[in-house]
């Protein structure tokens, strides 16, 4: 969760700037105290700078260290199939929707985790299962998946 300060001081350092749309600027500035560069932030450079979002997603996607490990947004995806889901899978499911309130793409709010769900991956019989980054784990609840994502 990202404090309202940060976004305070954000402002104060862009209103700081001699060219305020210096977008690389801005990213490092966010990078050094956050390392990674949530969705959500990108929204706020933004709103403060006038630039399109796409201007800074581009900016971002050109530049390696911006799209470093920490940035990248982690894949992951909850079977809620007939065998998972009512073995806790849809349970999963529905507290990983409380604590990262998704958007309609199912990207968490600080834009780390993309969260979607699986019909089944053919594990039935070790449900619940839950892919992270493509890594299928068997027989998941809750904590273990939290603690994968170190949430
Ligand atoms: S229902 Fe989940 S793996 Fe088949």
């Amino acid at each position: 969760m990202i404090n309202k300060d940060f976004y305070s001081e954000l402002e104060e350092f862009i209103a700081k700037l001699s060219d305020k749309k210096d977008d690389v600027k801005i990213l490092n500035y966010v990078l050094d105290r956050l390392g990674a560069i949530p969705k959500e932030v990108q929204k706020f450079i933004a709103e403060k700078t006038g630039l399109m979002e796409i201007t800074i997603e581009n900016t971002i996607n050109f530049y390696p260290k911006f799209r470093g490990k920490d940035s990248r947004v982690k894949e992951v995806a909850v079977c809620v199939g007939m065998n998972c889901g009512p073995a806790g899978g849809q349970q999963i499911y529905n507290e990983l929707v409380k604590i990262l309130e998704p958007d309609e793409k199912g990207l968490s709010k600080d834009g780390k985790i993309l969260l979607t769900t699986k019909r089944c991956f053919g594990r039935c019989a070790k449900g619940p299962n839950v892919s992270i980054d493509g890594v299928i784990y068997s027989l998941m609840n809750l904590q273990d998946v939290k603690r994968k994502l170190g949430l």
